[in-house]
């Protein structure tokens, strides 16, 4: 294996790029990508610049939410291929220098799973049903056993024909485990065994601040206006029954022993919508590596919001002494390229709305954008994960036909959300071809006819495509963003600028309508800007790499 960043803690600074089981590449012409079609296109990857991938769920699912929900962690579901496929997968990985991490889903299962069949089967108070969160309803069984509202929609509880009911913080096909349930951790540490031994190299751990709820009884509600999904913390009053909750941090540990077991070190990376103060506490030196930043994700495209959150998350990744981490896209929320060009006051989720009033977002601000944005999360220290596509500069879809989204959260909403399968559109690898060289027929969602000119086929050529954008940043990254060098702002200039040095990396981002000029004494090594040769002003919306000239 070659060794991109020699050294235990690779991860500290790795760029870890996504890959969306479903929509990256079709070996099969089913429809639906697989482990075979992304064992044959790891070298886009390798060539791009990453380190590791992640890779989400690809085990047996009914696919009531994109492979969330899992009916045996120890398998691969046949329409992604077989153990067989995954072991080619992480051997080929390897061979070009990429390590391997792999999604993990310990909050809740798949209803198809063996566990909650026999629960479905057993009495209630049986010892089956005991690994999931059984409980009789209120006013005479009848109504859900609390208030508490699901992610995707309605109640969090779902009553099964003898009357008990049981929670499902996800859809009703996820119902949750019960963790204060000693087989159910055993269990799922001989999951991470049963990977680790296969030879990855690290996990993604889905939902990582939900695992541990409040059960003592009565179990309590919430009350009207309160806050059931997402980020809790910032102006929440007490402990929440169910997220981000203290317990949850005694079942992280017992996760990070399992993988300190292994040599060399394998990695955790944690996805915790709880706010940035409280998500540090998951990257304690005993628990998990690294917690995805949203706070990035979700920051304004304004440089004082911008500058405030990235000192807020280098001083907290500093307290638990992790890597910080950076993210702008995943598979869940709206496309970067898309998002950071709405106005101020649209809601991304919003925007996605299904009745037809889809408002037009300024495509040529959004593409210089997603360019300059990419050169600031690149620049600074840590570790950056990459959503697929992004290299491309992909759009978001809002307009898919209703017919064809997928997402749980448009038919848990009765259609009042769009949900996230904008996001999720299989990528386009050549110009032409059934579904732009994502597979042999057509794709699951459908391609825009914009894809074709952003595919892998027409960008690589191009000097000045977003894929070339980000092949040469992430070249000049390896050897100019250290993870351990001090950021310094230098201020005194425009406040509509970002300007930070990182080690030997300047970086400037201009997010002023004006044009700014360039510091004089610096080379400029990389501009965002599609203006043909770079020049010493920074339009708005472009960012500069420079390196201080001798
Ligand atoms: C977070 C995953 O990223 C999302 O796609 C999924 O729906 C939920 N967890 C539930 O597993």
């Amino acid at each position: 294996m070659t060794d991109t960043r020699p050294g235990d803690a690779w991860w500290r600074t790795a760029v870890v790029y996504q890959i969306y089981v479903r929509s990256f590449s079709d070996s099969d012409g089913d429809g639906l990508g697989d482990l075979p079609g992304i064992t044959a296109r790891l070298r886009h990857i390798a060539d791009l610049g990453a380190d590791a991938v992640w890779i989400t769920p690809f085990y047996p699912s009914p696919m009531h939410d994109g492979g969330y929900d899992v009916a045996d962690h120890r398998d691969v579901d046949p329409r992604f291929g077989t153990l067989d496929d995954a072991d080619a997968l992480i051997e080929r990985a390897h061979a070009l220098g990429l390590r391997v991490i792999t999604d993990i889903v310990p909050n809740h299962t798949s209803d198809q799973h063996g566990w909650f069949q026999e629960a479905l089967e057993a009495p209630s108070g049986s010892p089956a049903r005991a690994r999931y969160v059984f409980r009789d309803g209120r006013a005479d069984g009848t109504e859900p056993p609390t208030d508490w509202q699901s992610v995707f929609g309605g109640p969090a509880w779902r009553r099964v024909p003898d009357g008990q009911w049981y929670l499902h913080l996800f859809g009703p096909h996820q119902p949750d485990l019960d963790w204060s349930h000693p087989e159910v951790r055993e269990d799922f540490e001989a999951t991470l065994r049963f990977w680790l031994d296969r030879g990855v190299d690290g996990f993604r751990f889905d939902v990582a601040h939900g695992m541990a709820k409040d059960f003592s009884t009565p179990l309590r509600d919430l009350g009207p206006g309160q806050v059931h999904h997402r980020i809790v913390g910032d102006g929440w009053e007490g402990d929440h029954p169910f997220w981000d909750r203290d317990d949850v941090h005694a079942l992280l540990r017992g996760f990070r022993r399992v993988t300190d077991a292994y040599s060399p070190p394998r990695t955790t990376v944690a996805e915790s919508w709880a706010a940035l103060d409280r998500r540090a506490l998951y990257t304690r030196p005993d628990e998990l590596h690294q917690a995805f930043n949203f706070d990035f994700l979700t920051t304004p495209w304004r440089a004082d919001a911008l500058r405030a959150t990235i000192d807020r998350s280098l001083a907290l990744a500093a307290s638990t002494a992790a890597a910080p981490t950076w993210v702008l896209s995943n598979h869940d929320v709206v496309r970067h390229a898309s998002r950071l060009a709405l106005p101020a006051c649209v809601d991304p989720d919003d925007w996605l709305l299904t009745d037809g009033r889809i408002p037009a977002i300024d495509s040529d601000a959004a593409a210089r954008r997603a360019r300059a944005a990419a050169l600031l999360l690149l620049a600074l220290p840590g570790a950056a994960y990459l959503y697929q596509g992004e290299e491309l500069g992909l759009p978001e879809v809002p307009d898919l036909p209703t017919d064809v989204v997928q997402d749980p959260v448009h038919h848990r909403s009765a259609g009042r959300r769009k949900g996230r399968d904008g996001c999720r559109v299989p990528l386009p690898w050549t110009r032409g071809g059934p579904s732009l060289g994502f597979g042999p027929g057509p794709a699951w969602l459908p391609q825009p006819s914009s894809y074709s000119p952003l595919s892998v086929e027409a960008q690589s050529g191009d000097p000045r495509s977003t894929l070339s954008l980000y092949r040469k940043a992430l070249a000049l990254r390896r050897t100019l963003v250290h993870v351990d060098a001090p950021l310094q702002w230098h201020s005194g200039r425009d406040a509509a600028l970002l300007d930070f040095s990182i080690g030997p990396l300047r970086c400037v981002v201009n997010l002023s309508n004006e044009p700014t000029a360039l510091p004089a004494d610096h080379l400029i090594l990389l501009t965002s800007g599609l203006r043909a040769a770079p020049q010493e002003t920074l339009m708005r919306d472009e960012a500069a790499w420079l390196s201080k000239s001798e």
